[in-house]
């Protein structure tokens, strides 16, 4: 499949398409031959990213994803500038970590707000176009949180299990309309988000890890590929993990 450009003649969103899993993103499906398009909320590294990218056609916008009418706006402008948008990656997400009772409100409302408001703000903007077209591909990067909960983390956690239900309904709701909806959940990836983790926190997570060691983005990025493509075209409502074998 790598030598494949299966996403030809697509236009693909990546948010927070920038930097760490969704840089590797918006690398790997310009590698499938689709003009990406990343919106971010720092415009600037959103276009010094575009540089590294193979192809032509591609674009940064700067919107945040918690706006749901920046949504609105950046969407419009996507398939007026590039054309009309066939692949939806939601990859924007934060982290604002403590334990329960010292979460503050505003820890709670931002990381819904931006995790989960974000992801819906998106596809609301962009499904109403890919039903008119009857086709269309969304993946939510969600994570393992999600599924397994954790500590110190509420709020992110609540935010990634929102995200699955929003997934699986999305999927009903717009089968009909061969728009597919799936989450790739990532375990422990190196990217900013994990850099600040203690080495002996990495070493007591690859023992929890069957497949003894982090993940990089580009192991998150193929999935989202391969979900974008005509190769998934009979898989929507799943959530993948890509976690080294660590949840099973
Ligand atoms: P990162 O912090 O390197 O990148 C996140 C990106 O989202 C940045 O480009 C940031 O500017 C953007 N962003 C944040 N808030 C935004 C907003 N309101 N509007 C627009 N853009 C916004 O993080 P990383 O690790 O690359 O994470 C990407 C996704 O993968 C996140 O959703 C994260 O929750 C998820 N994930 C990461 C894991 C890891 O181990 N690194 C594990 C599981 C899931």
């Amino acid at each position: 499949m790598s030598n494949a450009r299966e996403l030809a003649g697509g236009v693909a969103i990546v948010t927070g398409g920038s930097r760490g899993i969704g840089l590797a993103v918006s690398g790997s499906l310009a590698r499938g031959g689709a003009r990406i398009a990343i919106v971010a909320r720092d415009a600037e590294r959103a276009a010094g990213a575009l540089d590294g990218l193979e192809g032509d056609g591609h674009a940064a916008y700067s919107c945040d994803v918690s706006d749901s009418r920046a949504c609105k706006k950046t969407v419009a402008a996507v398939e007026s500038g590039q054309g009309p948008v066939s692949i939806l990656v939601n990859n924007a997400g934060i982290t604002r970590d403590n334990i329960l009772l010292r979460l503050r409100d505003d820890d709670w409302a931002q990381v819904i707000a931006t995790n989960l408001g974000g992801s819906f703000n998106m596809v609301r903007a962009a499904a109403r176009r890919m039903m008119k077209r009857r086709s269309g591909s969304i993946i939510n990067i969600t994570s393992v949180i999600g599924l397994m909960g954790n500590a110190g983390q509420a709020n992110y956690a609540a935010s990634k299990a929102g995200l699955h239900g929003l997934t699986k309904s999305v999927a009903k709701e717009f089968a009909s309309r061969n728009i597919r909806c799936n989450a790739v959940a990532p375990g422990f990836i190196r990217t900013d988000m994990t850099a600040d983790l203690d080495e002996s926190v990495v070493d007591a997570l690859k023992e929890r890890i069957p497949l003894a060691r982090l993940g990089e983005p580009d192991d998150v990025a193929g999935v989202v590929r391969f979900l974008a493509g005509p190769e998934a075209r009979y898989i929507t409502g799943q959530i993948i993990t890509v976690d080294g074998g660590m949840v099973m």
